[in-house]
């Protein structure tokens, strides 16, 4: 009996909870061209192969993961996954956006779906030639760009006949910045959109009334050397500091875009609007935590920054091709994470989830622009309670290895069982 039952829990455990994991892919050739993360190795994606319908429809995401601003911050992500190829764990968990489940994610998941990592620290924007041999570090965001593009054009992208590029993050912001850049890289008669998550990060005074978020900006487009390397049609009007900034940038954008993002997005209130230089009593740290802690100052602030946020967008993404789907949670990245994604609970905006808006927009089955009524009014946010804090300005998570180390714990269960039987029956 008790045998019969841990075989079926065994069995349930695999099928119900073992996700997709996808297997790393090296682009070795890029190291020639420079291309190459911070510490010099290859840079490195993950692909999972289109099947049936899909095979000539292409996702590429870039992975997120914060930037370095300075020496001293570059320095200290080099030998992390993020600056490092070596340091990548060598399977991803694929989910939400990038399952292969049509159940989990309808629209994209028989797709050729990538995801792109970040080990370059700047949004896959920088580009400087010199390398300095006492630090020995690379700022060249854009030539990984390039470098994964031509590869997977080589296998097989250029006869996409549908593409998306997404991304979370400053993974969101790359997928701005180069969109264009991507539907240059693709034949005439592809349908190519973008799909920025959680990447319109907005230029606006931190609560003691400091630029800290334009100094951070200007300082790694200086570091990286990225000013070349965005949109043309902004650094020819503006400062290219600016031009880091999505507000600047998204008016002239030619391809269509999807601007995904909470209008209290947890990561720019905890590193934009209130950042620990700006607050060195901490009195913002039990409300960046949890929305419901924040005293009625610090939610007018909040509601404030929403404002500001909401002008930033009407100014620059009210073209009739755009989508916006702007909730009101406290979260930060939707489209990667099937809570958020795509289940039975998920959160909703004019009762329609996240990823039912995106591909009826890819689609062009129906626009999808929708802004959501002020903080709390949205029941099906999830709690508004960041369990896991996620600081990806101060480093790495170890999220993938903790869920590696998971799944092995589960095989050890399961081939115990197995010797159980093997022993029950001799
Ligand atoms: C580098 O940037 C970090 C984060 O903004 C800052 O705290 C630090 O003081 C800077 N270091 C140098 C040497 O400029
Ligand atoms: C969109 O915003 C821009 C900049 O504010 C403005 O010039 C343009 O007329 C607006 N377009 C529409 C359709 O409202
Ligand atoms: C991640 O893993 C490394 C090495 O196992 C460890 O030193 C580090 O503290 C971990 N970081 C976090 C945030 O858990």
């Amino acid at each position: 009996m008790g045998l019969r039952f841990n075989i079926l829990a065994c069995v349930l455990l695999l099928v119900k909870t073992e996700g997709l994991f996808v297997g790393i892919t090296y682009v070795g050739n890029a190291v020639a061209k420079g291309a190459v993360c911070l510490d010099g190795s290859p840079p490195a994606y993950h692909l999972d192969e289109g099947f049936g319908t899909g095979i000539n429809s292409w996702l590429v995401h870039f992975e997120g993961g914060g930037w370095c601003n300075n020496v001293t911050t570059c320095l200290a992500r080099k030998n992390t996954r993020l600056g490092s190829s070596k340091q990548m764990v060598t399977q991803l968990a694929f989910s939400g956006i990038l399952s292969n489940r049509r159940q989990f994610n309808p629209d994209f998941y028989n797709w050729n779906r990538v995801k792109i990592r970040y080990c370059d620290g700047a949004s896959f924007t920088g580009d400087v030639q010199a390398v300095n041999p006492a630090t020995n570090l690379h700022f060249r965001g854009a030539r990984i760009f390039l470098a994964v593009m031509e590869d997977l054009l080589a296998k097989g992208m250029k006869n996409a006949e549908n593409a998306l590029l997404s991304g979370c993050s400053a993974g969101g912001l790359a997928a701005i910045l180069h969109c264009d850049n991507f539907r240059a890289l693709l034949p005439m008669g592809t349908k190519i959109k973008c799909l920025s998550d959680a990447g319109y990060f907005i230029n606006v005074n931190d609560v003691s009334g400091a630029p800290h978020i334009r100094n951070f900006f200007s300082q790694v487009v200086s570091l990286h050397g990225s000013a070349k390397n965005l949109p043309f049609s902004c650094i020819s009007r503006l400062n290219p500091a600016l031009c880091f900034f999505p507000q600047y940038v998204v008016q002239q954008i030619r391809t269509p875009l999807f601007v995904l993002n909470a209008a209290y997005d947890s990561w720019q209130i905890k590193n934009i609007l209130a950042p620990s230089v700006a607050d060195p009593r901490s009195t913002w740290n039990d409300c960046k935590v949890d929305m419901n802690n924040c005293s009625p100052i610090q939610l007018k602030t909040m509601q404030d920054f929403r404002l500001h946020f909401l002008s930033a967008l009407y100014k620059s993404a009210n073209s009739s091709s755009k989508g916006l789907y702007i909730d009101s949670c406290y979260t930060h990245c939707q489209t990667e994470t099937q809570e958020t994604w795509f289940m039975a609970d998920s959160p909703m905006l004019s009762k329609t989830k996240i990823a039912k808006a995106v591909g009826d927009w890819f689609y062009d089955r129906i626009p999808f622009k929708k802004i959501d009524c002020p903080y709390p009014c949205n029941p099906t946010c999830p709690n508004n309670v960041l369990n896991q804090p996620y600081h990806p300005e101060k480093g790495p998570r170890n999220g993938s290895a903790a869920t590696e180390h998971l799944i092995l714990v589960k095989w050890v269960f399961c081939w115990l069982i197995a010797v159980q039987m093997g022993l029950e029956w001799a």
